[in-house]
């Protein structure tokens, strides 16, 4: 039946920001909700696939059969990204990672002091270039936030970190992004085919990825 088409797949998705420690106060992050990454777990879940959401700090409901584990950092989320990815068929990082953390953090609130602060900071690992790099038959997806040329970008990110398809997500354009109940997204398959995913809820835009998912891993299949 189409309802569980996902039936017996593990489906593995990140989401959410990640949170980079300075100090107990302090820290480095970004606007990322998790709503994208929950609804495309929702979805999965509602297709009868296994699903484990990976997600950093966030003020949502785990979604029903979902197996949800908390992280704070990008370090936390690569190590459990890494060791369910073997396992899993699918696997869409959602998540907007933090690319630098401090280099120096404090277990004492910084003190302030006259003049300019600087934070000297390292990168962080690049999750989905690292999933690329140990994939064997994953269909891997990732996802682009930009702001300019996000299709030749998004094209970009596809092929360095050997991806399946992208989503490119365009965070300038009107109800897309970060935060917002809607979306508004390009799904790129690597073989080049472009697909619009017109302003919808993130849950409508999920349901659209995970169609476009399934039916390229069909195609592959035959
Ligand atoms: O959470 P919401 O408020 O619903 O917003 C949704 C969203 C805008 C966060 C989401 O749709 C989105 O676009 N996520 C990706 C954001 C992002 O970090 O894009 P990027 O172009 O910087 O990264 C590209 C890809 O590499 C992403 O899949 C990211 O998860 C991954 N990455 C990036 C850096 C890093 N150190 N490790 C990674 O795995």
């Amino acid at each position: 039946a189409k309802q569980h088409v996902l039936a017996g797949k593990k489906v593995l998705i990140s989401a959410g920001p990640t949170q980079e420690k300075i100090d107990p106060v302090r820290f480095f992050t970004n606007h990322s909700s998790g709503k994208m990454g929950f609804a495309l777990a929702e979805s999965a879940a509602q297709l009868g696939a296994d699903v484990t959401l990976v997600t950093g700090p966030v003020t949502l409901d785990t979604p029903a059969n979902v197996d949800r584990i908390d992280v704070v950092t990008a370090q936390e989320m690569h190590e459990h990204m890494m060791e369910h990815f073997p396992e899993s068929d699918i696997v869409i990082k959602a998540a907007a990672v933090a690319d630098y953390f401090p280099k120096n953090t404090y277990d004492h609130k910084m003190k302030k002091a006259e003049g300019t602060l600087t934070i000297e900071m390292d990168r962080t690992t690049d999750i989905l270039k690292e999933l690329g790099r140990a994939k064997t038959n994953q269909f891997l997806v990732g996802f682009a936030a930009e702001t300019n040329s996000p299709l030749e970008f998004g094209k970009k990110k596809l092929v360095s970190k050997n991806l399946d398809a992208i989503i490119v997500n365009d965070i300038q354009a009107a109800g897309s992004g970060f935060r917002s109940d809607t979306n508004d997204v390009t799904y790129i398959h690597k073989d080049g085919k472009n697909k619009h995913l017109a302003l919808a809820t993130k849950k409508q835009i999920a349901n659209q990825i995970l169609e476009q998912i399934i039916s390229d891993l069909k195609a592959d299949a035959t």
